[in-house]
């Protein structure tokens, strides 16, 4: 099965923003031009942006760049699927009437669309499942353009090793890169990890957090071959399903729980040394559910010896928490809640607590693409990437695993090629359920 192609468009033969940019860098570097007065220079000061994976977070990504103060355009999209990118594109059309500007021929879809897209424009936002993101990042840093790229950033360590040589590559070429960890741009996360950095509540000893909440969508095969009206190659099936499928999603401990474990990261200022955990299979049984487990808990140690009680659970009606604490020799500090205990007692009161952290993260990479101001979050956004994964090899394989084994893990999740009948790795047995790891037997890295 083939979904419609666009035919390829002549989009390399257009200016390039970056290949202008990297000249007023030069520039910029020997007189202190900035990339806006340099782009008015050059007579055109609308920044183009291309939005590769039109979903949920994408759509949204695109509604808080249109959103900045600054001049965009969205003129290109890119999606595996037509209803996708349709439905965004009618979303953003309705919200930002003169800032949406994709032409029949700037909308391209399938698995090899991101190239096109990206060719146009100035600015990229990667958000599509992040199995594809070390892909869709490399050739993005290839073509000279700033990038917003969605968390997590890959789904195993040979995708990690991949963006952070490509975060090397874009730090060379005065690339800006967020990467879409917002509590990195929530003020009341901000000031209360800068009162813990200030040692306000000492030596901090202990951490722990969660992201126990219920269950997410799912597109059980014989309701997606319903509304199709054709069977499903078992690729369709698994992108159309991707969070259930490790190759494109690393399991909800990547996907959801990355975000605690950045913070926490950004607590200690660095990344866990070892981890072990348990987890598995208790509720969510069955064929609709591919090979993800539904709990993970996973203890981390700290090169200094503290340690970090994780846990993650897809389980409803049990208890919910999204949460981050930790523990110091002068107090203790509810992250999440800004809020510190002991001899500092604090709790942060502005009406910046309302700052929408969505808008905020491109607010702030947007004023750096704009006034040239150094943005690079690709280096810390894959290692809580990698915290994340090493968590999930913890758990399925049941054993202690190091950073430096995880970091230099040869376990290659994603398929070979990608086409809408490529066979994925992981398949369904004559049952119809997938196999999931098995502590003590998976080879987990
Ligand atoms: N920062 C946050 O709080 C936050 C919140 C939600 C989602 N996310 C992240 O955003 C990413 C997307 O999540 P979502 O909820 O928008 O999912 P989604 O399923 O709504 O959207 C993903 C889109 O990507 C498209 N796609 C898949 N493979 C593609 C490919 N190879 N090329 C082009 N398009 C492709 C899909 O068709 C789909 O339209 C994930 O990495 C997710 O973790 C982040």
């Amino acid at each position: 099965m083939n979904h419609p192609q666009k035919p390829q468009s002549p989009a390399y033969s257009r200016r390039s923003f970056l290949q202008t940019t990297s000249t007023l860098m030069g520039a910029a570097a020997i007189g202190g031009l900035s990339i806006e007065r340099s782009a008015h220079a050059a007579g055109d000061d609308t920044l183009k942006l291309a939005l590769i994976g039109c979903g949920g977070r994408g759509s949204g990504a695109a509604d808080q760049a249109l959103s900045t103060k600054f001049n965009i355009k969205l003129i290109a999209m890119a999606d595996a699927f037509p209803d996708h990118l349709n439905s965004s594109l009618q979303g953003l059309k309705a919200k930002h009437k003169d800032k949406v500007a994709v032409s029949e021929d700037n909308k391209f879809l399938g698995f090899d669309a991101y190239k096109n897209a990206i060719a146009l424009a100035d600015v990229v936002i990667l958000a599509t499942p992040p199995g594809f993101r070390p892909i869709h990042f490399e050739e993005a840093v290839r073509q000279g353009k700033n990038i917003f790229m969605e968390k997590p950033v890959a789904i195993d360590a040979v995708g990690i090793r991949r963006v952070l040589a490509a975060a090397e590559a874009a730090k060379a070429k005065n690339l800006k890169i967020g990467v879409g960890l917002q509590r990195r741009h929530q003020p009341p996360y901000i000031e209360t990890i800068k009162r813990l950095h200030d040692g306000q509540i000492g030596d901090i000893v202990a951490m722990r957090c969660y992201w126990n909440g219920a269950t997410p969508w799912v597109h059980p095969r014989e309701e997606l071959q319903k509304q199709y009206g054709r069977e499903l190659t078992e690729m369709e099936y698994q992108m159309r399903n991707w969070y259930y499928f490790n190759w494109l999603c690393g399991d909800h401990i990547n996907e959801q729980h990355i975000h605690n474990l950045d913070v926490i990261n950004w607590v200690k200022n660095g990344y866990p040394v070892s981890a072990n955990g348990m987890g598995g299979v208790q509720v969510r049984k069955g064929k609709d559910y591919g090979e993800i487990f539904d709990h993970h808990a996973v203890e981390y140690e700290y090169a200094d010896g503290s340690r970090c009680a994780s846990q993650c659970r897809h389980q409803v009606n049990t208890w919910n928490s999204v949460s981050e604490a930790v523990v110091g020799t002068k107090g203790s500090c509810q992250v999440d809640r800004y809020t510190i205990r002991g001899e500092n007692a604090w709790r942060y009161k502005s009406d910046d607590e309302k700052i929408n952290p969505y808008q905020q993260e491109h607010d702030d990479l947007w004023a750096a693409i704009v006034n040239n101001t150094p943005y690079s979050e690709a280096e810390r956004g894959a290692k809580s990437t990698m915290t994340s994964i090493m968590g999930r090899m913890a758990t399925y394989s049941g054993k202690i695993v190091t950073w430096e084994e995880a970091m230099n893990s040869k376990l290659n999740l994603m398929p070979d090629t990608f086409t809408w009948d490529t066979i994925p790795k992981v398949l369904p047995g004559p049952d119809g359920m997938y196999p999931c790891a098995i502590p003590g037997k998976t080879v987990a890295l």
